[in-house]
């Protein structure tokens, strides 16, 4: 998998919620968090720690967690955000296909072959941009499991039980819970990133004025932005 290109990796680095049944061989794990730890960070104070979740008995436990938190965050937001109404209700549409993804994403938590929980060392007081130093590690922890062939998904859905995972993993008052990042050999394809156009994202000299040099590369696909919509 070695021989994919920079570009390559990032336009097929999806979130992948579906995982075959097969572990991860740390060797590969530690190709992967090598490349998170070389990641930036403020003044490089390196705050990132990465906690790795796979069968031990802390990790059993901190699982049961994260598939009620998962489970929880999920239907909140199913609901809120209209999947099943619409289109929703027709099981072929691209919003139910997505929903089903989510459900079997949070049903089967607890046998993901890895997780991984992004964390920080706070050094000062809460502060609004302070993930800015735990988020490029992720990205690159990303990367780099494309990169290998495996796929992930970074998420926030570790909200509901941040407390009870501090104590079941003896994570120290001081570090947050940054993100918790699910890791495994992908199931299906990996499939190519959609995003908007890049005339709608960049401008030069003026806000809003897209440069004509900002163009996609060709074959690029594109999708527009947020949770499907409520039709
Ligand atoms: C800050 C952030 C928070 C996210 N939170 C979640 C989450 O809680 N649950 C989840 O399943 N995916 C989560 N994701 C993954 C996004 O849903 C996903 O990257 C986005 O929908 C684009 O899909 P794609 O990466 O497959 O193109 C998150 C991604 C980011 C960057």
């Amino acid at each position: 998998m070695d021989d994919l290109s920079f570009f390559d990796v990032v336009t097929t680095t999806r979130a992948i919620r579906r995982y075959r049944d097969e572990p991860l061989p740390e060797a590969d794990l530690a190709r992967i968090l090598f490349a998170a730890s070389r990641a930036p960070s403020g003044s490089n104070r390196q705050p990132f720690r990465f906690l790795v979740l796979r069968d031990g008995p802390a990790a059993t436990e901190a699982r049961a967690l994260l598939g009620d938190s998962f489970r929880a965050l999920w239907a909140a937001k199913r609901a809120a955000e209209g999947y099943d109404a619409g289109s929703g209700a027709d099981p072929e549409s691209p919003k139910a296909r997505l929903a089903a993804t989510m459900q079997h994403f949070v049903d089967h938590v607890e046998q993901v072959p890895v997780i991984v929980l992004a964390c920080y060392r706070r050094h000062r007081d809460p502060h609004p941009t302070e993930g800015a130093s735990i988020y490029p590690a992720c990205q690159n922890l990303l990367l780099a499991a494309r990169a290998l062939g495996y796929g992930g998904a970074l998420t926030m859905w570790h909200g509901a039980v941040d407390g009870p995972l501090h104590d079941v993993l003896g994570i120290p008052d001081d570090v947050v819970i940054g993100a918790t990042i699910t890791l495994g050999r992908p199931a299906g394809r990996h499939g190519p990133v959609r995003r908007r156009p890049l005339a709608e994202l960049v401008s030069e000299d003026r806000w809003g004025a897209a440069p004509a040099w900002a163009a996609d590369p060709p074959g690029t696909r594109f999708t527009s932005a947020g949770p499907p919509p409520p039709g």
